[in-house]
């Protein structure tokens, strides 16, 4: 018999840094420990009322495929949506043809990647960066090039440092905004001007705007981040990747989209999609009822996020040799500790410490850059429990670190 072998992008996979460390906060589970959960971005806020109240309602006797590039009624909605959040500014607003759902905005990213690069090229992403954009450029044969951001800038990613990573190989720019792990909210300005590097030197400016709502600064409260959408001059280069899991804490619902102005870009996606025939039709069916949550119950949820962003940055900078600069979006940060090895810390925290039954799991911010050792005394905090149990958290991180501190 001969044994079969591992492709070599099987066998060099990148292992989600975010789930790592699942077995030993298992094991820390099995000795009767509590774990709070800060590494993964699950929130714990019900899912919209109107997308439950769709799921318990349908009555189809056939859950049937859907058109691949998900039904009308979903990009109908969606492309309403985008109109009533003026997501086009001053544009033409998306149509429903501009659309296309996929599994999840990560489906999206996927099909966005293969769409704009071959294997070999490659894609600059901001650093610290979501792992996924690395794991799906890895699936894809094409590799990151990390633009640095510094926690110092609160990690603002620079058009000037955009520039001088491309290379001959590049062919888009992938940006979360509101950001992944940071927090960092890019500005209308510096859309356009990262957008503008994007225009002269031919690549796709890919903006994945999933958390889109999560937004705190005074300027846009109650309002969204500014979309890749809106800038004059980038309607051929511009996609836009979107997602129902964050907005309607649906993660498992699986659905999010691609929007973009480009035809063929939509047609070659298009094509990608026909292969896998069909997003999840329920779930797209709840989705469309998602679209209609009451305001008031998204305002509620994203008030929410802030109070819990207050509390942790202030509780994190309160604790000595910790720091972290004030995310304006999403629901994640990066803080430095006072360690040398971020990642033997969170083993420490799940291995051989608890208070009163008690730990924590984070997310080591290694491995969220490509820059050898960059990131090694971070990690990523998801502030997404409530407040009484944030503050354990912080209470748990900061006799952790004392503990840590004694024992090293
Ligand atoms: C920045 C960013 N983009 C995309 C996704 C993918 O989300 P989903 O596939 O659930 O839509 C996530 C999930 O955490 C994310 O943080």
């Amino acid at each position: 018999m001969v044994q079969p072998s591992l492709s070599r992008r099987g066998a060099d996979a990148p292992a989600s840094p975010i789930r790592r460390l699942a077995p030993f906060a298992d094991a820390a589970r099995a000795r009767g420990v509590h774990v709070h959960q800060l590494n993964i971005g699950q929130p714990d806020i019900h899912t919209s009322s109107t997308m439950l109240a769709a799921y318990r309602s349908y009555s189809d006797d056939v859950v049937a495929y859907s058109p691949s590039q998900g039904t009308l009624a979903l990009r109908t909605a969606l492309a309403g949506y985008y109109g009533d959040n003026g997501l086009h500014g001053d544009l033409a607003p998306v149509t429903p043809d501009q659309v296309l759902v996929t599994v999840g905005g990560s489906e999206a990213l996927l099909f966005t990647i293969a769409a704009a690069c071959d294997p070999g090229d490659n894609i600059l992403v901001a650093e610290p960066y979501y792992t996924n954009y690395r794991g799906f450029a890895h699936l894809l044969g094409c590799d990151v090039v990390p633009v640095p951001t510094y926690a110092a800038e609160r990690f603002a990613v620079k058009a000037e440092r955009v520039r001088e990573r491309v290379n001959a190989r590049t062919r888009a720019v992938v940006l979360p905004s509101p950001g992944n792990p940071t927090g960092a909210v890019l500005d209308r300005k510096g859309l356009a001007d990262i957008g503008a590097v994007c225009v002269e030197r031919g690549l796709f400016m890919v903006v994945d705007e999933v958390y889109r709502e999560f937004v705190y600064r005074p300027d846009l409260v109650g309002s969204v981040s500014p979309s890749a959408l809106s800038v004059p001059g980038l309607e051929d280069v511009a996609v836009v990747i979107d997602s129902v899991s964050k907005r309607y804490s649906a993660c498992g619902a699986r659905v999010g989209c691609l929007v973009t102005r480009n035809a063929s870009f939509y047609a070659a996606c298009l094509c990608f999609a026909q292969a896998r025939l069909s997003p999840p039709t329920v779930d797209q069916f709840a989705a469309e009822a998602a679209l209609k949550t009451p305001a008031a119950e998204l305002r509620a949820n994203i008030q929410a996020y802030q109070r819990r962003r207050d509390v942790v940055v202030a509780g994190l900078n309160a604790i000595d040799g910790v720091s972290c600069p004030t995310p304006e979006g999403a629901f994640y940060l990066v803080a430095d500790l006072p360690v040398e090895d971020a990642e033997a810390f969170c083993r420490f925290l799940l291995d051989d410490f608890d208070l009163d039954g008690e730990t924590l799991m984070l997310a080591p911010a290694e491995g969220f850059y490509a820059t050898p050792g960059a990131g090694r005394s971070q990690v990523r905090v998801a502030y997404v429990l409530d407040i009484p149990a944030l503050e354990r958290c912080l209470a748990i991180l900061e006799a952790g670190l004392a503990a840590y501190a004694q024992r090293a």
